[in-house]
């Protein structure tokens, strides 16, 4: 549903994004992940047709990003949910929304079908001839949202959706975007919180103006190295320590009873650990595999870009 190929914007000499490449599937809810200047704000705009691109391709759906054409038909299957929020602050919930949906040439009917339905669903309905300026944060990025759904997109694109909401509100944000998910819409989500990307995510793709990583949060716990093997010992023998020396085990440390190993893939080394010491002589009284978090992973990921 959306595709890139070394997709690139310049700033002068800054790059914000660099050669980004990846794809995005119909249904999906995509995480893009990074710091505070990795580039998000910028992929968006730029798949959204609201600033060029410098080099490189972009594709929505069937149409390619680039044309003043396309950009017209883009448009019109995208929703976008903007970093700054930008309601009209001096019309009512409900106006918000009708305006928007006139811009879409929305009939009469759709409109108030529309409205009606996004309103109930984010819990504003009651609120709906309250002016927006009167609106808490998570009020108006409720009513923000609502608003990138109107002409009913089948790609949804949030900037930050959560940010400066409180937990309470972001939680019902992160709910919506999941009940999103069951009407089967491609949600593109960038966000700077890994917790919120783990939690409501298909995949993620790791941004640092380059793209470090993309995969399923359980494929990118699995990719990142370091894990550790703690073994557990009744005793710890010269025997043990040497069969262990003949695997080759990487950065072995002994404190008291207990070793702790690096591994990379548990599954493999740890039977020729546990074979190599009950070989020695010596009786195990748990293993336990030490999986660096995803947390781990990210920020190991921008620390190694930002050198
Ligand atoms: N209009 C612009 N002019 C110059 N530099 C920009 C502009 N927009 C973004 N940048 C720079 O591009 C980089 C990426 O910014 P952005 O895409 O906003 O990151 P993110 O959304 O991940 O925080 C930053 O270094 C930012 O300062
Ligand atoms: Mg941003």
């Amino acid at each position: 549903m959306i595709e890139t190929e070394n997709l690139t914007r310049k700033f002068g000499d800054l790059t914000a994004v660099d050669n980004l490449t990846l794809r995005v599937d119909k249904g999906e809810v995509f995480g893009f992940l990074g710091p505070n200047g990795a580039g998000k704000t910028t992929t968006v705009r730029m798949l959204c047709c609201l600033i060029t691109k410098t080099s490189g391709k972009a594709k929505i759906g069937d149409y390619e990003v680039g044309s003043q054409e396309n950009a017209l038909k883009i448009r019109k299957i995208i929703g976008l949910v903007p970093d700054n929020v930008g309601l009209y602050e001096s019309l009512t919930a409900y106006e918000n929304l009708d305006y928007y949906g006139t811009l879409y040439r929305r009939t009469d009917s759709q409109r108030k079908e529309s409205n009606e339905y996004f309103l109930k669903l984010l819990g504003l309905w009651a609120k709906r001839d309250a002016l927006a300026g009167g609106f808490s944060k998570g009020m108006k990025q409720k009513l923000a949202i609502a608003r990138a759904l109107v002409h009913n997109p089948e790609v949804l694109f949030m900037d930050e959706p959560t940010a400066n909401l409180d937990p309470e509100a972001a939680k019902t944000v992160r709910e919506f975007i999941l009940d999103l998910k069951k009407e089967k819409k491609t949600i593109f989500i960038n966000t700077h919180n890994l917790d919120e990307a783990q939690r409501v995510c298909d995949r993620i793709a790791i941004l640092n103006t380059r793209l470090m990583a993309v995969g399923t949060p359980e494929e990118l716990e699995r990719s990142i190295r370091g894990r550790k093997t703690v073994i557990q010992l009744r005793q710890v023998t010269e025997a043990i320590l040497s069969s262990l020396k003949h695997l080759h085990v990487e950065n072995l440390v002994r404190e008291g009873n207990k070793l702790t190993v690096d591994v990379e893939n548990s599954e493999e080394e740890n039977p020729d650990m546990v074979n190599a010491i009950v070989a020695a002589g010596g009786r195990i009284e748990t293993v336990t595999v030490l999986g660096s978090s995803l947390e781990d992973a990210y920020l190991k990921l921008v620390r190694e870009n930002a050198q």
